[in-house]
């Protein structure tokens, strides 16, 4: 089997320091149980950046490189988090842009192109995540990798007008297509890069999800990162009897809870959930003292400045929502901006009669797949949930809503809290049915299935393409036809559309 280098921004390292992200926390499984090799930042700051440390454990090997604090500002505050993160959202207004910030964030990738190189063997299948890292796959092909390299885009990829706003864009896209597969969340996000890759980079579509792009031929595919239900749905239910969701339970005195998770970040649509919760306490008074709010929005890139503003207009919303609407005793809204861990957060959830997830965009929100899972199927709470979230797509049993509308978001509310029990059992097992085969382990499984075919990997040893599926797969018992099915679905058809296996990894905190 091939060994697998992954390069992401975040690395969950064993001995701690870094923050495991949803992203880290999708990969974590795959890694557990294939074993490789795992760069990316160490998440600290330090004068200089230039070399690997690595620690091992079980069969990975983390290689992690600090920032120096220029590189910390223009790569990650800056550029990552303050030119492409709002714009691949479609949120150009929050963009602030400066051209200096570009090349920083460039320098980076070349070093850890630099960096990376020595260690990469040829037969290595090098597996990049999320937009810290658009150049990096040109960035080795320019040093002389031929190595299979996947790219995998957590967040949404705008249209090609939206993204143009960045200067930069246009050669981040032609350096994308540097990798032999590049994988998407949604059906959207893939023909928004497709349509960028033909105006701005001169790709020719080709039949087949591939892109032309000189003499190289790209694949494309969706991918929707998945969570494991099962284990998510044990976790809920032992931690619904602990001592923090007793006491959030013990606090509400037998009122509803509606539920929100998310870091604090401007695709979350806070504002607008805000403003959509005081319009349910205004509009159907009945719900007064019989239900709460309790947000969590975890602190997050505090250093960038739309996160500081949005800070302040939350607590300025929250504040006035209590104002107006409390009572001596009752209050609509708890904000909290102190994260919870993830097994808290699950018996949170568990408890809660409501989860309300509104992102104004999202690549795909893990939290509204963790709302399903976590609830008693006898007896499950409703979810609300944004239309504009990728996960939208699967879970279109929730109540569907247009973040930007305070009213729709009022009336869901109204709506689930009324909820019949027949009709909330209903709905969960249409939402349970959706992601009870999946797991984020198969969904790396496929991904780097699909890697090999598309890269055309040879053999290694004495064992090929189909070894590598075949025994990605074993532990899993897939069945004989579905190994064909992988091995012949190359990047022509869908995964999404290939049903996918349990597994049981961990889970950690994760908060996409
Ligand atoms: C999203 C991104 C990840 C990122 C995570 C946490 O899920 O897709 O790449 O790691 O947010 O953000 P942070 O800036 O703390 O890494």
């Amino acid at each position: 089997m091939n060994r697998l280098v992954v390069v992401s921004n975040r690395v969950p390292l064993p001995s701690g320091g870094s923050q495991a992200g949803g992203l880290a926390v999708a990969l974590d499984g795959l890694m557990e149980r294939r074993g490789g090799v795992w760069v990316g930042w160490s998440g600290n700051v330090a004068e200089r950046g230039d070399t690997l440390h690595v620690e091992r454990a079980r069969s990975v090997e983390y290689a992690t490189f600090d920032l120096t604090p220029e590189e910390h500002e223009g790569y990650y505050n800056r550029f990552a988090n303050g030119v492409l993160w709002p714009l691949l959202h479609t949120l150009p207004e929050l963009m602030s842009y400066d051209r200096r910030d570009g090349r920083t964030y460039r320098l980076v990738n070349e070093r850890i192109a630099e960096m990376l190189l020595p260690m990469l063997q040829p037969t290595d299948l090098v597996w990049i995540h999320d937009y810290h890292l658009l150049p990096l796959a040109a960035a080795l092909r320019a040093r002389q990798s031929h190595n299979a390299i996947g790219f995998f885009l957590h967040i949404p990829f705008a249209t090609a007008d939206v993204i143009a706003a960045a200067p930069e864009m246009a050669s981040l896209v032609r350096d994308m297509l540097f990798a032999d597969l590049i994988g998407f969340q949604t059906e959207s996000d893939l023909r928004n890069f497709a349509t960028a890759a033909q105006m701005m980079a001169g790709a020719i579509r080709m039949p087949g999800n591939a892109l032309q792009f000189g003499n190289r031929r790209v694949r494309l595919g969706v991918f929707p990162v998945e969570i494991d239900a099962h284990a998510f749905s044990r976790t809920a239910g032992e931690m619904a009897g602990g001592v923090e969701a007793d006491q959030l339970q013990r606090s509400l005195e037998g009122q509803a809870l509606i539920l929100g998770i998310d870091r604090l970040d401007p695709t979350k649509g806070l504002p607008q959930r805000f403003a959509g919760v005081r319009r349910l306490f205004e509009k159907h008074t009945q719900w007064q003292r019989r239900a709460t709010v309790l947000q969590i929005a975890a602190t997050s890139r505090k250093d960038v400045q739309s996160y500081q503003d949005l800070r302040e207009t939350l607590d300025g919303q929250a504040g006035a929502l209590n104002a107006d609407l409390g009572m001596p005793d009752w209050s609509p809204l708890r904000f909290i901006t102190r994260g919870a861990s993830r097994d808290v957060v699950a018996g949170y959830m568990r408890v809660a009669r409501v989860g309300l997830v509104t992102p104004v965009r999202d690549g795909m929100n893990l939290v509204a797949k963790e709302f399903v899972a976590a609830q008693d199927p006898a007896d499950p709470g409703v979810l609300v949930l944004s239309r504009f979230a990728g996960a939208a797509r699967q879970l279109d049993a929730a109540l569907l809503i247009n973040p930007h509308d305070a009213d729709a978001i009022a009336s869901a509310l109204h709506a689930a809290l009324a909820m019949g029990l027949s009709e909330r059992q209903d709905r969960w097992q249409a939402l349970w049915t959706q992601l009870e085969d999946r797991t984020p382990y198969r969904w790396g499984v496929d991904f780097v299935g699909a890697l090999v075919r598309a890269a055309g990997v040879p053999p290694v040893g004495e064992r090929g393409r189909t070894e590598e599926v075949t025994e990605l797969a074993a532990d899993e018992a897939l069945p004989p036809e579905r190994i064909q099915l992988l091995d012949h679905i190359g990047t022509e058809r869908d995964p999404l559309r290939i049903g996918s296996l349990r597994s049981s990894e961990t889970t950690r905190r994760q908060l996409n």
